[in-house]
C-alpha cells in the first residue's frame, strides 16, 4: 500500500474521471441556471405577471435536476453504499446520514417543482423570494452532502485493500 499521499493521487485521478463526479458538478450547474432564471423573475416588472418562459425554464431545470438526482442517489446507494457499508461497517452511520440527505434534497426539489408547475398553469403565481430562499437551501445541502460524499469515499478508499480499491472504483463508475 502507498503512502497517503500516493492514496489520495490514485483517488484524486479517479474521482475526477468518474461519472459520480460529474453528476456533482451537472447539479451545480442545473441549480446555478435555476438560481439565474428566478433572480431573473424577480427584476421583471410589475412583478404580479410572471414570464411563462422563465417559468417554463425553472420548470425544465426542476424536472431535469430531479431525474438527475433520483438516478444519481440511486447509484450512490445501491452500488456504491452497499458496498462500503458491507465491506467497511465502521461506515454505517454516516453512510445513513448521506442517505438522508438524498430524501430531503429530493423533496425540497419535489417542492419547489410543484410550486413552479402551478405557477406555470396559471394555478398560483410563484412566490419568488421563497423559491429562491428554497433554491439556496438545496444548493447548500448539495455542497455540504457532496463535500461529505467525497470525504467519506476518500476514508474508506485508504482503508481498503487493493481489490477493494478496484471494486470502489468500479461501483463509483457504474452506470
Ligand atoms: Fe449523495
Ligand atoms: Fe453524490
Amino acid at each position: 500500500m502507498g503512502t497517503a499521499h500516493e492514496d489520495k493521487d490514485t483517488i484524486d485521478k479517479h474521482w475526477m474521471s468518474s461519472r459520480i463526479s460529474e453528476d456533482h458538478q451537472k447539479l451545480d450547474r442545473i441549480f446555478a441556471s435555476l438560481e439565474s432564471t428566478l433572480r431573473a423573475m424577480a427584476e421583471q416588472e410589475p412583478i404580479e405577471v410572471q414570464d411563462p418562459d422563465l417559468l417554463t425554464d425553472a420548470r425544465d431545470d426542476l424536472s431535469f435536476a430531479l431525474e438527475e438526482m433520483l438516478e444519481h442517489f440511486g447509484i450512490e446507494e445501491e452500488a456504491v453504499f452497499v458496498f462500503i457499508r458491507d465491506t467497511l461497517p465502521e461506515f454505517t452511520k454516516a453512510l445513513a446520514a448521506l442517505e438522508r440527505g438524498h430524501e430531503m434534497m429530493c423533496q425540497q426539489t419535489s417542492r419547489l417543482r410543484m410550486m413552479v408547475a402551478a405557477a406555470r398553469s396559471g394555478n398560483a403565481p410563484l412566490d419568488i423570494p421563497l423559491a429562491l430562499d428554497l433554491v439556496g437551501q438545496t444548493t447548500l445541502l448539495l455542497s455540504t452532502h457532496n463535500r461529505q460524499e467525497v470525504k467519506l469515499f476518500y476514508e474508506a478508499f485508504q482503508r481498503l485493500d487493493s481489490e477493494g480499491r478496484e471494486r470502489l472504483i468500479t461501483a463509483i463508475n457504474s452506470h
